[in-house]
């Protein structure tokens, strides 16, 4: 039977995360070898990996790196490996992200993604996202992306899906990293 797990990564996850960027993102919109080190170390960000888990087997096929802001926390990435993708993982990591962001007390979740790749936004739609701001050239000029957005429901919580399984929660999700809250969103 094939289960699902999400777990807090730790540092021996980077060359897996760099491969899931490489099959995900085109080169000039992958994080960095050195961006993805700051995400595992950093107290004002969290990655998360999705495994599936066939037999005792965990095999991470996905993962989300989230930034905290005061009230916000940002989905700076999140990606499936290409052969997993239209299973319904990305909600169940899309879903877990907002439950943890409800149980930390956060106010709303944002993301920017591609504005010419109308399947993606409407799928962000579908979950619960709206554009709330135009970003010109944000990843290389001529290449516009939507800032979206989702407020948080208390109800949320607790709403995970009965497959799936959440190891490690964080104690991390403090709700502040002072100074930083500076987005306009
Ligand atoms: C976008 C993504 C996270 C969605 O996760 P997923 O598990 O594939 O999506 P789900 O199975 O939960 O939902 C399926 C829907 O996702 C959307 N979707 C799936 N693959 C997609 C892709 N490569 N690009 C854009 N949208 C996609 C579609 O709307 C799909 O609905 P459809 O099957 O009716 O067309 C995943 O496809 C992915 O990793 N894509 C590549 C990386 C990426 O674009 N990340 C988003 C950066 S903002």
């Amino acid at each position: 039977m094939l289960h699902h797990r999400i777990r807090r990564a730790v540092s021996d996850d980077l060359l897996f995360l760099l491969d899931l960027e490489q099959q995900c993102f085109p080169e000039h919109r992958r994080s960095t070898r050195q961006g993805l080190k700051t995400s595992l170390k950093s107290h004002a960000q969290e990655v998360y990996i999705l495994e599936q888990i066939h037999g005792s087997q965990p095999n991470p096929v996905g993962a989300v790196v989230l930034l905290k802001y005061k009230r916000t926390v940002r989905i700076f990435s999140l990606a499936l490996f290409p052969q997993v993708q239209g299973l319904g993982l990305g909600s169940k990591l899309i879903q877990f992200t907002m439950d943890r962001a409800a149980a930390k007390g956060f106010e709303r979740v944002s993301l920017e993604a591609d504005s010419a790749n109308s399947r993606l936004i409407q799928w962000y739609q579908h979950a619960g996202f709206h554009r709330i701001e135009h970003l010109p050239d944000y990843y290389a000029p001529g290449e516009d992306a939507f800032r979206m957005a989702k407020k948080v429901q208390a109800a949320e919580d607790m709403a995970l899906p009965d497959d799936l399984l959440v190891q490690e929660l964080p104690n991390g999700w403090t709700g502040s990293m002072g100074g930083t809250d500076n987005m306009q969103i």
